[in-house]
């Protein structure tokens, strides 16, 4: 695999790729994608080989434009006041899709629905500018493992699955997108994430939550998922013996190879473009487990303590 500066050739080179079937990794503003055609069978199932997902769990349709989104989608009014205040960014609205829409039903899973976003990030906007398809990008990373935020982070973990990845430096949100369910008569969160669900709220009213409703659930939001390797304890105060600790706010301990800080100042942006990257740094220790320290539930909090209830679960 190769990383490549997102130079115009490189930018050329990805989009060419990308049409004709092959894998290309790509930055966003919350996490590095795994991109593919959206509209060939193939390309979309060797995202799914690629990252070993279950099939049952659909992917995000990525577009340059809310017009090249309603080639895919129904956008009613509530959608389409979302994606003019949200789009570009880390937003995606789960529609019902058009008729003959062209995305892969492997990518919806066979679902009636098609979840769409528009990036932000400079570098994932001029590829879809310059590929001019609907691209497929789920997280880079094993299915179930913790999302890339480097380029860095998809070469180690998804080495030669990929044939390229563009290298736009660290992620700014550090967050998946909120995915927000249009496709009822009430807006249901799906997945807290990088937009919180207080601003969404301004412009469409009070969520749902996926839990309350009796529509399915987002297929993907399993239980189990982000997962380091090392067990995870939250909500602790401090470390015990033999654990890690990452940290929150004014610093407990001292600097050390078993200790990281989200961010000492206590905010919750910082805090949530470190999670990944740190969480993968303790994980590599030799200790016995991760301790949390407690985190916020407000705001970015909500995104961030689902992220680590998902990682710390254990069947
Ligand atoms: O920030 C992001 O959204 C990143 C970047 C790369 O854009 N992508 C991402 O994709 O997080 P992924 O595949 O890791 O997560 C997609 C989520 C899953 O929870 C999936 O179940 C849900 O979106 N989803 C996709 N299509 C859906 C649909 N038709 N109905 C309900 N949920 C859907
Ligand atoms: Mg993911």
């Amino acid at each position: 695999m190769e990383i490549l500066q997102p130079t115009a050739a490189a930018l050329e080179r990805a989009a060419r790729e990308l049409r004709q079937g092959r894998l290309v990794a790509f930055p966003t503003e919350t996490v590095y994608g795994l991109g593919a055609d959206a509209t060939s069978d193939a390309a979309v199932r060797s995202v799914f080989a690629a990252k070993g997902r279950p099939p049952f769990n659909p992917l995000i349709v990525h577009v340059a434009d809310l017009r090249a989104a309603m080639a895919l989608a129904q956008f009613d009014d509530r959608a389409r006041r979302l994606a003019e205040s949200f789009w570009p960014g880390p937003l995606t609205l789960v529609l019902p899709k058009v008729a003959r829409c062209p995305v892969s039903a492997s990518a919806t899973a066979g679902l009636p629905t098609v979840a769409i976003r528009v990036p932000k990030h400079p570098v994932a906007k001029s590829l879809l500018v310059a590929a001019g398809i609907p691209v497929v990008a789920p997280s880079a990373n094993p299915s179930g493992l913790l999302s890339p935020t480097t380029a860095q982070h998809v070469a180690t973990e998804l080495g030669d699955r990929v044939s390229l990845v563009l290298d736009g430096g660290p992620c700014d949100l550090g967050l998946e997108s909120t995915v927000v369910d249009l496709s009822g008569p009430k807006p249901v969160l799906l997945r807290p994430g990088g937009l919180t669900r207080r601003t969404i709220e301004r412009i469409c009213g009070s969520l749902g939550d996926a839990e309350a409703t009796d529509r399915p659930r987002s297929p993907g939001l399993l239980l189990r998922h982000y997962a380091p390797k090392l067990p995870l304890r939250l909500d602790a105060d401090g470390p015990e013996a033999g654990e890690a600790y990452l940290d929150f706010g004014p610093p407990r301990l001292p600097p050390s190879a078993l200790y990281r800080n989200l961010s000492p100042a206590a905010d919750l942006p910082e805090a949530a473009r470190n999670l990944f990257a740190m969480l993968r740094d303790l994980d590599r220790t030799e200790a016995a487990a991760i301790a949390v320290a407690p985190l916020p539930a407000e705001g970015l909090g909500e995104a961030l303590r689902d992220r680590l209830r998902r990682a710390a679960h254990r069947d």
